[in-house]
Order: structure tokens, then sequence, then C-alpha cells
């Protein structure tokens, strides 16, 4: 299958398609001096928004403090109903913390896909749709009220100001959702509103981001757990921070600079002129309800990179001199119905194309929807779609080792080191979490490569909310 593959590039390495083909991946692959120059650059918006607050403008990296002095250590305990908002799906799931040190006994789930119109509706619709399913979950998981009110863990993954361990300020919207009234207002105050009209009250102990939560789960089963990533519909992360490095941020005279806490970074609003784009890029965003904002999420993430990968080829299927489907007899190029769809080619069937190297053209046919494909029209597909993959993992991978720079793992790795990873595209996606880990040992070298750790963790948010959740009310009771 090898030799078949190289014959066929032989066949086409002039071809146009196999010209426009390298004009992308000139584009899209980072080179050496752009390496440099990002990680610099990340590392630079990481020290200034530890500094000072930073404009939300959706075009620099938030550093949000989360106000948590006391990371997870294993030893929370108790019964927790966990939400997650913020992806595609909502979810509840239910997480008994057992006595037991890091044991996690129990865990039931209810998920469902939040309407498109309930996104881009008003606040008060969003939190009565949370609030109205949160309740039936815990009604048919108690089987009848109990006296007391349920404990919450609320995992609400947007740009939040943290005014304390429950309350804070949402900042901005990202992904989908653009809900009126709720920028600027404490989500856990919406959603003890909205828990109110439905007629139960529940107690929200604590309100987190998912990358916090995924931290918070992990770190929970395992103290090197350092930083936690999400890559879903959106990406960001959040990583172990001194609390005396985050100098926006006064934690109270009592507590001991040299104490850790956790930084959100909402790293999907990075930008530079440095990173590797092409016309396509600017075509998804210009598309997007958040036009000119969290650009470095939109080369990354679940929600865009299967649209950039359709673009792309569209605009080969489109190109007269590629002839990339149909006879190249017939003077109209014939375009795939995927390619001119808007979710046509979502990047579901983008990681179903880089999954399977050796594609046969009948297979790639159907994710297309067109009757028949050549061989070397099914290998233009199959390069366009890594192309973008892995350009993702390496950004992915280039923004994490600029955090291990600056927190000074790198230059003094102590001992081993965990990533905890969440989020569909890493959990769908085995071929990508090979990229990842691939560009984190060529960034790094293979020896430090060999000290960290990347590890997926399942239902993450639900269960750091859970984890959260459960070290407040024990901080509470003390
Ligand atoms: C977006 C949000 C961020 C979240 C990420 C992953 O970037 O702004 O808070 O963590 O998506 O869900």
């Amino acid at each position: 299958r090898f030799k078949d593959r190289r014959n066929r590039e032989r066949r086409g390495a002039t071809s146009p398609a196999t010209k426009l083909l390298y004009k992308y991946k000139q584009q899209l692959t980072l080179t050496p001096s752009q390496i440099t120059k990002l990680d610099s650059e990340l590392q630079g918006q990481i020290r200034a928004g530890l500094k000072a607050e930073i404009t939300t403008n959706g075009l620099h990296m938030l550093m949000l403090p989360t106000c948590v002095s006391q990371i997870p250590n294993g030893e929370e305990t108790g019964d927790i109903y966990a939400i997650d908002v913020g992806g595609t799906n909502f979810r509840v799931k239910y997480v008994r913390l057992s006595a037991e040190k890091s044991k996690i006994e129990s865990e039931e789930n209810f998920e469902a896909p939040i309407p498109k119109d309930v996104m881009t509706g008003t606040g008060s619709a969003l939190f009565d749709f949370i609030a109205t399913r949160t309740l039936n979950f815990i009604m048919a998981h108690e089987g009848g009220q109990s006296l007391e009110p349920p404990l919450v863990g609320f995992c609400f993954s947007f740009a939040i100001k943290q005014l304390s361990f429950n309350r804070g300020i949402l900042l901005d919207w990202t992904k989908g959702f653009t809900c009126s009234d709720v920028i600027g207002h404490d989500p856990v105050q919406l959603l003890h509103e909205a828990f109110e009209r439905a007629g139960r009250q529940c107690r929200v102990m604590a309100l987190l981001n998912d990358t916090v939560g995924v931290l918070s789960a992990h770190r929970y089963l395992d103290q090197n757990t350092c930083v936690g990533i999400i890559i879903g519909t959106g990406t960001n992360a959040a990583y172990v921070e001194k609390i005396g490095s985050v100098k926006k941020w006064s934690a109270g005279p009592d507590v001991d600079p040299n104490a850790h806490t956790i930084i959100n970074t909402e790293w999907g609003a990075f930008d530079s002129s440095s990173l590797p784009r092409c016309e396509e890029d600017w075509e998804v965003d210009a598309a997007t309800i958040h036009k000119g904002k969290y650009l470095f999420e939109k080369l990354l993430s679940g929600m865009y990179i299967g649209d950039v990968a359709r673009r792309i080829l569209l605009r080969m299927a489109r190109d007269p001199s590629c002839i990339l489907f149909g006879s190249k007899a017939s003077s109209d190029p014939l375009i795939p119905v995927a390619l001119t769809t808007k979710e046509g080619f979502p990047t579901s069937a983008l990681a179903k194309v880089v999954e399977d190297p050796g594609m046969r053209p009948e297979t790639m046919a159907r994710i297309l929807g067109v009757a028949t494909m050549s061989v070397e029209a099914c290998d233009v597909v199959s390069q366009v779609c890594h192309l973008v993959a892995e350009r993702s993992a390496q950004l992915i991978a280039l923004a994490l080792c600029a955090i291990l720079r600056h927190t000074g793992w790198v230059q003094n790795p102590e001992g081993p080191l965990t990533v905890a990873f969440d989020g569909g595209m890493y959990e769908q996606f085995a071929a990508y979490r090979t990229m990842i880990r691939k560009a984190v040992d060529e960034f790094l070298g293979a020896s430090l490569g060999a000290k960290i750790t990347l590890e997926l963790v399942h239902d993450g948010s639900c269960v750091g909310a859970a984890v959260l959740a459960a070290a407040a009310t024990l901080e509470h009771q003390n």
C-alpha cells in the first residue's frame, strides 16, 4: 500500500492538485522560526496576564485566577451532582466520592444536546433548560425528594472572572453561545433563580471552568497532574501556578505565596501573526457568531477544523485546473454537496478520514456523498484532513510546552508530570492523540518528553466539578 501511494504521488507529482496541496502544506506547517516566535509570544501573554487584568477582546489569553487555594489531594468526599454546560451537550452527573482516598464510587449520567435556539436565545431560557433537566435527574436519582438541598458543582465552560469559589461573572461567550443578559452576571445566581422558578433549591458549592475540572479530576487520582486541557467543541488549558506569581490576585494575608492555585489560561483567545494560517481560516472565522475573537481556538478545535478542511477542499474542487471530482471530459467541475453545505464535513468526518490512512475511494466517496472517486482525489482529501489535524495537534503541543517553560518545569524537571485531557476531539480521535504525543516529544526532546504522561480523563469536567464542590463543602464544615 505504501508503494502504491509512492507511485501515485510520483504520477501526480506535478498535477495542479498536488501543486495546490503543496501551497497549503507550506502555509499550515510550522517552521522552526514560527515555533520559536510563537513560544515566546505565548510565554509573554502568560506573564502579562498574570500581572494585570487583560481586556476581554477575545485576542489575548486572560489568565483567570480560579480562587482555588487548596488543590484537590484525593481526600475529598461527598455525594455531589455535577452540571456541565459549555460544549455541544449538557450533562448532569451524580458522583459519590468515597471516604477511601482517591476513590470515585458511583457515577450516573444524564446527557442531552443543547438546542441551537437555546444557545442563542435568552439567558433565562438557557438557565431554565439547565435547572429543569438537573432537577428531573435529581428527582429520578433520589426516588423522591430528600429534605436536604442537593449539593451541586457547576462547570460552566466560559471565561469567568471568579469572585469566590462559587461566584463569578461571565466575561464573554464563545463557541456557539450568545444568550442575552448573561455577560456581566453571575451564572450561579442565574442558576439559583432558575432553580427557584422550577420549584426546588440546590446548593451550588463550586463554579468552575471545564479545564479546571479536568485538572482537578485527575489531580484527585494523581498528584503529578499539573495541566488540564480541553480539546472538544472549543479548546483551553488550566495549570497549577504558585499563588505568589499571580500578581493581579490577592489571595489574602494568611495565604502562603508558595502555595498553589489553578489558573484558567483561556488560551483559545491567543493570537499572533506568526500562526500558520490559510485564507480558509479567515473564511471560517468570518462565518462564526464571534467573528474576530478566539482565533487560536478556531485553528484547533472540533467546532471549526472540519469546516477549514471543507473549505480547502471546496477551493480545490472548484479550481478548473484540478478537476478533483468528476470527469476531466466535462467542462464543469463536479462539486460534492458535502463540500458546499455549511456543516457538510464536520470534524467527525475529518477524524474518520485521518484514522484510516489507506481509505478506499469507495469509502471516501460515501463520506463526501458522491458516486465514485478517483484514487488521486481520495489521496488529496486524506492529505488535507491530515494537514489540518496535524496543525491543531502541533499548536496544542506548542502551547502546552510554553506553559511548562513558563512554570520552569522544562528547565528544571523535578519529577514526572501528568497532563490531563478531556473533550470529544481528544477522546474520539486516536490518531490525533498520537499526533499530540509526537509533537510534545519533538518540541521537548525524547528524554524530557518521556517524563510527561498525557492522560485522557473521561467526563473529567463533571468529576472535577464534584471534587471541587466536595472540597468546598468540607471547607464550609470546618
Ligand atoms: C472556550 C471557552 C473556555 C473553555 C473552552 C473549552 O474556549 O472560552 O472557557 O474552557 O472553550 O470548552
